[in-house]
């Protein structure tokens, strides 16, 4: 139950005041001088203060001081006095949450209250989750509390400092460049090179120089003398990406290489010897790849020494609050933008959203809502529209069984209502714009399929 503080030195007032808020659920302390409520507020974990502007020895505005200066974020709304606007100005720039003039309708303070609570909490919950990302929930850039990306963790730690051949696999978007670098950078060849190569896109002619290199004249177009990026990343670790769209010749070259960790450039003759660590990443099922004789086993298990395994973010929708938090508080860091919160609404409809596209998705939608959010809260419009689409409705149909056009129809109004409900939290307004029907057709058609 959140709890409210009420000042004033009216003593009647602090009885009628303190009723309505516990007849609205909030728990209500009362204090009829300034000096009083400083004590509360240091002693009591409070949501919000309400206080009188015209006291007698401490006024409103200087209490007002006084609590910003122990507690700066607990909201405080001011009760002024009719004709005393400037006060209230002053109040607002001093930082209070908002005003209001007396005398008032329960039904306006209820409003403002209400609205001064949710708005701390939200920032309260926010604080939390970027807190949590400074000790336990965070390697290097990687975030997440899940039980597999704490696996994920331990395995970069036990790792890094090794030569061990490591495998990524996952869904594109869900960080296997990122856990790649976090092996590099945590071993003990930090401080050399990186390399990446995409092996999807490439023909076999050009993946082979690309990674192996080639002398002056090995084809036509080679007009000088090229390192690959195995020589490039000499001391250091090469991450091959997309390994299972690799052609089965440079399969059997990559093989080789392997074993002794030495190579020609193509046209080449002379050996060349490095010390590379080996990171490769796919978003296909390799083991799979194997069996379909399309990947060779032999390679796979050189390659296989480690496996990283990044499930998709559905399936660890509890790190989705944290990512959500952190990519937020990265982007208004760079945008120069003050702190920003993540409406309840909207961290809900993050958390059951589908994330085609995982974290990278995520990523993207939260750079954008920081850049174009209006206030210091990301609503629900601020997330990019394509979002709140139909476009991954599943409407399995079995057309054995239809009988009749009316019924179809009826199965899938039905399914498009419940999913309207979900995208829109369950507020039904929202819904009705997201079907193009007025809210009383809703409600009709609610009631028709027995939603409720
Ligand atoms: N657990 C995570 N914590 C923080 N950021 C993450 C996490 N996972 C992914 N990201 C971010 O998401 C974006 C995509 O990650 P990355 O490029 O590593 O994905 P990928 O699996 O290599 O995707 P693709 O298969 O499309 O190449 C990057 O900006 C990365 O920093
Ligand atoms: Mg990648």
């Amino acid at each position: 139950m959140e709890t409210i503080l009420v000042v004033d030195d009216e003593k009647n007032y602090l009885v009628v005041l303190s009723a309505f808020l516990s007849e609205e659920g909030y728990e209500a302390l009362t204090a009829d001088n300034a000096q009083r409520a400083l004590e509360i507020v240091e002693s009591t974990d409070l949501d919000l203060v309400l206080t009188d502007m015209k006291m007698p020895s401490m006024n409103g505005i200087e209490l007002l001081q006084r609590i910003k200066g122990k507690a700066p974020d607990l909201p405080v709304i001011m009760m002024t006095a009719y004709g005393t606007v400037e006060k209230a100005v002053e109040a607002m720039q001093l930082g209070a949450f908002n005003f209001i003039q007396k005398p008032f309708q329960n039904e306006t303070l209820k409003q403002i209250v209400d609205k001064g609570v949710r708005t701390y909490s939200v920032l309260k919950e926010n604080r939390r989750l970027v807190r949590a990302l400074e000790n336990r929930y965070r390697f290097d850039n990687i975030v997440g509390k899940s039980k597999p990306l704490q696996a994920v963790f331990d395995i970069i730690q036990k790792v890094a400092h090794t030569k061990a051949t490591v495998l990524v696999s996952g869904e594109s978007g869900t960080g296997k460049e990122l856990i790649a670098k976090a092996i590099h950078f945590n071993s003990p060849r930090r401080n050399k090179p990186f390399v990446a190569v995409s092996c999807a896109a490439l023909t076999e002619t050009l993946l082979e120089s690309e990674l192996f290199g080639h002398e002056k004249g090995a084809f036509t177009g080679a007009i000088a003398m090229k390192k690959g990026r195995f020589e490039l990343a000499d001391g250091g670790t090469l991450f091959l990406d997309e390994i299972g769209e690799v052609p089965a010749p440079v399969q059997v070259k990559l093989l080789r290489v392997l074993g002794e960790m030495s190579f020609e450039r193509v046209g080449g003759t002379r050996q060349i010897a490095v010390d590379v660590r080996l990171i490769t990443a796919t978003n296909k099922d390799l083991k799979a790849e194997v069996e379909q004789k399309r990947f060779r086993d032999d390679l796979y298990f050189r390659l296989n020494v480690v496996h990283v395994k990044l499930p998709p973010l559905r399936e660890r929708s509890e790190d989705i609050p944290l990512l959500a938090a952190y990519f937020v508080n990265k982007y208004t860091r760079e945008a120069d933008h003050g702190e920003m919160t993540i409406s309840p609404e909207t961290m809900r409809f993050l958390c059951n959203h589908r994330w085609p596209g995982n974290v990278r998705e995520l990523e993207h939608a939260m750079e954008r809502a920081v850049l174009l959010s209006q206030g210091s809260e990301i609503t629900l419009d601020d997330l990019p529209k394509e979002l709140m689409s139909f476009a991954d409705l599943e409407m399995p149909i079995d057309w054995q069984t239809v009988s009749s056009l009316p019924e179809t129809l009826n199965a899938i109004e039905k399914r498009l209502i419940e999913k309207a409900l979900a995208l829109s939290n369950n507020v039904q307004s929202r819904a009705a714009s997201l079907l193009g029907i007025p809210r009383a057709n809703l409600q009709y058609r609610l009631k028709k399929h027995n939603i409720v």
